[in-house]
């Protein structure tokens, strides 16, 4: 018989998984309520799944999840209110289809048009959803203001921002929020982020934390790194969530696996190891630290850890273009515990 991974990191964050209807039966689900107690939908949350007309809200596969996690005793992630990607683009357009000059009068009724989103979504889950993804990848630190050109962006300058934050709580004050996005531990990202996060919470927007995302492979990003991030987002008061880790079994040169080298899945459970070790650690940090200083947090750095799938039968990083299997989690396709579900065994 396995140890829980949720019992065995109960004293520090929770673990969740990235769901898709079809894993909430069949084997997959136990091996679901054994080791997780949050949920977040891979795909059907989003805005472009929700709302892909101005008349549609579709939330019958969203509610069949949320319910999922009620009966569960888990908790449920909202993935996401708004993103560049697989979004709402009505929002953004005008009545024949295309995208919205950048004008005033389009910035208001943008503004119109994602309040009144935000608010139906936040008010149809208000405590049925404890966190929300706000705003997901606004960051782009390849551009010289740091900022995703999007079309939200292009529109309102970073004001959706804000809107997004401030229409959230308002339909639901009790439910934590948080800005999501990659490679968070690039310095350059990190500090970019940092500012954004600090001039919002100046401005009095109600932002509680931070999601890292956390796609990476076994070689890299170094855990100093994401450890780094996590600490100066954690030491400004701010809460920290790992929110879609994979760990891919690929680095940038190499050759499809399949079935993966046990010399990699060892690498892997060396890297899970590793990453979860330091993980509790920060999350320590946070309970130990001087009372008097915003680092201080009795709940710890880390609330949830969530990885985007379950098992390796599914994965975003499986590629159908070149049949590239990704072995990213710690459970592999026919559900058995990998070497990385030990690494997280012996982390704790
Ligand atoms: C991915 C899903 O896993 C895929 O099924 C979908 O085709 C594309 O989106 N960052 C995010 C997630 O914030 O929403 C993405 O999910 C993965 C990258």
């Amino acid at each position: 018989e396995l140890y829980s991974l949720k019992d065995l990191y109960s004293d520090y964050f929770e673990i969740g998984a990235a769901v898709e209807p079809d894993r909430l039966s069949g084997t997959v689900s136990e091996l679901l309520n054994k080791h997780f107690n949050s949920l977040v939908a891979e795909n059907s949350m989003k805005p472009g799944s929700i709302s892909p007309t101005e008349s549609a809200f579709n939330i019958s596969t969203p509610n069949t999840i949320a319910q999922y996690a009620d009966n569960h005793d888990m908790k449920l992630r909202f993935h996401t209110l708004l993103w560049h990607a697989q979004g709402a683009d009505w929002m953004l357009k005008d009545a024949s289809g295309n995208w919205l000059e950048a004008t005033e009068a389009n910035k208001a009724l943008v503004e119109t048009r994602l309040k009144d989103y935000i608010t139906r979504v936040v008010t149809q889950y208000k405590g049925v959803a404890d966190y929300y993804d706000v705003v997901n990848e606004v960051i782009d630190e390849g551009r010289p203001d740091g900022m995703r050109d999007s079309y939200w962006y292009r529109i309102t300058g970073t004001d959706f921002i804000k809107w997004a934050f401030e229409a959230a709580h308002a339909a639901d004050p009790s439910a934590k929020l948080y800005i999501n996005d990659y490679n968070t531990h690039s310095p350059r990202k990190r500090d970019i982020l940092f500012n954004l996060v600090t001039s919002l919470r100046d401005e009095g927007v109600p932002i509680d934390g931070v999601g890292h995302q956390t796609h990476i492979n076994i070689s890299g990003p170094s855990i100093e790194q994401i450890s780094e991030s996590i600490q100066k987002f954690a030491e400004a008061g701010f809460d920290n969530q790992v929110t879609e880790l994979d760990i891919s079994v690929y680095t940038s040169n190499s050759t499809n696996y399949d079935p993966v080298p046990e010399a990699i899945l060892l690498q892997q459970g060396y890297r899970f190891k590793e990453l979860f070790k330091e993980l509790v650690r920060l999350d320590e940090m946070g309970k130990h630290a001087d009372p008097s200083t915003a680092a201080y947090n009795p709940e710890g750095w880390i609330s949830n850890v969530t990885f985007w799938g379950i098992a390796d039968d599914h994965s975003w990083l499986h590629r159908s273009e070149d049949n590239r299997f990704d072995a990213p989690f710690a459970f592999d396709k026919k559900y058995q515990a990998k070497l990385a579900y030990w690494g997280m065994v012996e982390a704790v």
